[in-house]
Order: C-alpha cells, then sequence, then structure tokens
C-alpha cells in the first residue's frame, strides 16, 4: 500500500483509540462519598435520568479493551505498513498469503506423494490404505458438499458407493467424470407429448422399475409404452436400461436420482432434468482427481464386496 494509506490507516486508528481513551476518562466520575443519587436534572414526561457514574468493572472492561488493542497493533500487522514485532507475518497480515503459504508447505510435503500415485494405475492405488486415506480427506473438502460426507449423495447428487452408475463405474470413466464434469441433458417433454403424455409416460417408466401404479388415477399403460419407444428410447434404451454414454439413467432399477413417486417421476418427465457435476481439473488438477477417482472407485468396489 502507499505510505499515504499506510499514514491514513494508522493516524485513524491510533487516533480514534486516543479519543475514546479521552472520552472515557474524561467523563469518568468517581463513586460520591455520601452516595447520593443525584439526577441530571433532566426530565421527559416525567422520567429522570440518575447521574451515576460508570460501574467500576465496566470501566476497567472499556480500559482492559485498549489496552487490547494496542498490544494487537504492536504485535501484529494492521497499521499500515507496519509488520508487528511477533515473526512470521513478512508478507503482512492477509489470509491470503498465510493460505498461500500453507498450500506451498503442503505442496512441497505431499507433492512427491501425490506424484507417486498418479504414475500408479487406479486400481492398484485403490488398494493402497495411505492412498485411501488422502482421498477419502480430498473427498470431505471438495465433493461432500453435493454427494454427502458418506458419499450416498441425495436428492438430485448420485450416490457413488452403490455400483449403478450414470456414466460408468470402471476406474478410468470415474477419473474422466471428475477432470471434466458432466452436464445431463434430459429434455423437458410437457410441450412434446402433452400433460396426458406425461402422465402415461410416467405410469409405463414406473412400471419398467415395477411399481405400483398410483390408485385412483387412470392410466394408459400402451400409450406410455408407445410414446416411450417413440422419444425415450434413444437415450434410455429399448429395455429401458439407460445408456451411460449419455448419462441417461437405468429406469428399470430402484435407484432414483430425482424420486420414484408417480409426481416426481412425472415431474421429471414434464421439465426435464440437467444435473450438472462441475468440473475439478482446473481446480484440483490431475494428481489429486487421480487419488479421488481411487477413492470413489474403491467405495463400489467395497459395495460389490458387501453385496
Ligand atoms: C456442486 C455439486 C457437486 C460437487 C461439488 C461434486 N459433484 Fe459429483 N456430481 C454432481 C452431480 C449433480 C452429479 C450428477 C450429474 C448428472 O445428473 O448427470 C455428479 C456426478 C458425479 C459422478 C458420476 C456418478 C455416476 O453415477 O456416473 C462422480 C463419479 C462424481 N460426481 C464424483 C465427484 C467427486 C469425486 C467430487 C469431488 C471432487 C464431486 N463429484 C463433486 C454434483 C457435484
Ligand atoms: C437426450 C436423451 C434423453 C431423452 C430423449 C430422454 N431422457 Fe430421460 N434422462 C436423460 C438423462 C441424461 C437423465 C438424467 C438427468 C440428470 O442426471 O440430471 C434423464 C433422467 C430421466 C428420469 C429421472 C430418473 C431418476 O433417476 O430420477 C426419468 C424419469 C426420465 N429421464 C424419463 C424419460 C422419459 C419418459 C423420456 C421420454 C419421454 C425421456 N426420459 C427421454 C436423458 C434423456
Amino acid at each position: 500500500m502507499t505510505s499515504f494509506w499506510s499514514w491514513y490507516i494508522s493516524i485513524l486508528s491510533l487516533g480514534t483509540i486516543a479519543a475514546l481513551t479521552w472520552l472515557l476518562f474524561a467523563t469518568r466520575k468517581g463513586q460520591r462519598p455520601d452516595n447520593v443519587e443525584e439526577t441530571t436534572g433532566h426530565s421527559y414526561d416525567g422520567i429522570e435520568e440518575y447521574d451515576n457514574p460508570l460501574p467500576r468493572w465496566w470501566f476497567m472492561l472499556f480500559v482492559a479493551t485498549i489496552i487490547f488493542a494496542l498490544g494487537y497493533l504492536v504485535l501484529y500487522p494492521g497499521l499500515g505498513n507496519y509488520k508487528g514485532i511477533l515473526p512470521g507475518y513478512e508478507d503482512g497480515w492477509t489470509g491470503v498469503n498465510q493460505w498461500k503459504k500453507e498450500m506451498a508447505k503442503a505442496d512441497e510435503q505431499y507433492g512427491p506423494l501425490f506424484a507417486k500415485y498418479a504414475a500408479m494405475p487406479l486400481e492398484e492405488v485403490a488398494q493402497d490404505e495411505q492412498a485411501l486415506k488422502m482421498g477419502s480427506r480430498l473427498f470431505a473438502s471438495n465433493c461432500s458438499v453435493c454427494h454427502g460426507s458418506d458419499a450416498k449423495g441425495s436428492y438430485g447428487f448420485p450416490n457413488l458407493t452403490d455400483n449403478d452408475w450414470l456414466y460408468g463405474g470402471d476406474p478410468e470413466t470415474i477419473k474422466t467424470t471428475i477432470l471434466h464434469g458432466r452436464q445431463a441433458a434430459m429434455p423437458a417433454w410437457k410441450d412434446v407429448i402433452g400433460e396426458e403424455g406425461v402422465k402415461n409416460a410416467a405410469a409405463y417408466v414406473r412400471s419398467l422399475a415395477d411399481l405400483k401404479q398410483p390408485e385412483g388415477i387412470a392410466v394408459d399403460l400402451a400409450a406410455g409404452q408407445k410414446i416411450y419407444q417413440t422419444n425415450c428410447a434413444v437415450c434410455h434404451g429399448p429395455d429401458g436400461k439407460g445408456l451411460q454414454a449419455m448419462g441417461a439413467p437405468n429406469l428399470t432399477d430402484r435407484v432414483w436420482l430425482y424420486g420414484s413417486s408417480f409426481a416426481q417421476v412425472q415431474q421429471s418427465i414434464r421439465h426435464g432434468r440437467n444435473g450438472q457435476m462441475p468440473a475439478q481439473e482446473a481446480f484440483l488438477g490431475n494428481d489429486k482427481v487421480h487419488l479421488l477417482a481411487a477413492y470413489v472407485y474403491s467405495l463400489s468396489q467395497q459395495a460389490a464386496h458387501a453385496q
């Protein structure tokens, strides 16, 4: 910062502290020995104001904050370009600098480790306990906001621990997903097949998963099937088993990203769905994504063994 702003900030800060200190002492009154309660003489609609001194503990609290502020300003950077007398703040007192320093330190420490794993095939990394530990930490800080800390997902965010995949569950495909992200494109069908069509298509889709049809609502499954074969089979497959190249989910299993109720399935069809997995390559870099891919792969492998 220029020396003008440095002085500006310093004078403003110290000046304010000095002024407040003066104000505190200038308005201080000792307790009157006779302990008579006086009023200031002000009267507002009959309400009067006592003229008591500030309680002692309160006064001392103000003094303590002033001492704290001065101590802080001496020890740490804060007053313009002044760096403080404590070591370690040569770059000033900004979170960015500290973060950069910590990142550089972490890179130095873990960089070789990341590089080592990045050179190993994903299946092998997925067997390595230390790698999985690092992967799980990366997952917790970068992925759990959306996929959940247990990676089991939630509405709109796929479960990564089951063996059901939108885009494919082999290690390389998982890595591609994480590196480059994914953009699902399920079109909205309301204007194409009409509200009646949405209803029948939803009924048909739910019949593929062997779900019970809603009671009291007349649906035409044959009409639904016709709509399906004409409009949906291209992506979801003639048998409804999905198409990973399109990210089109299998509609015959009982895994639903957006819910299986008649209303929810209709909603998916009526307005379409456009789930987005953000690309991580620019943000995390190849080496970290490699570890993450191995970690995610290992989760589904555990699921496979448990079955
Ligand atoms: C902003 C939310 C968000 C974050 C953060 C996020 N994801 Fe995703 N992810 C999604 C969504 C949404 C999808 C599903 C996309 C779709 O509907 O096609 C997805 C899909 C995936 C898939 C594909 C699943 C399949 O069935 O094929 C994988 C693998 C994945 N994410 C891993 C990760 C990892 C690892 C991270 C952390 C680096 C991460 N995601 C961070 C939202 C997120
Ligand atoms: C262009 C390809 C494409 C076509 C055509 C298409 N879908 Fe989809 N569909 C998708 C994709 C991709 C998703 C996943 C959306 C997401 O992950 O956000 C999806 C999701 C769905 C879902 C939600 C599944 C869940 O797990 O919650 C339903 C239901 C569905 N489609 C039904 C249909 C029906 C019925 C039709 C025909 C009227 C149709 N789709 C046509 C690509 C398509």
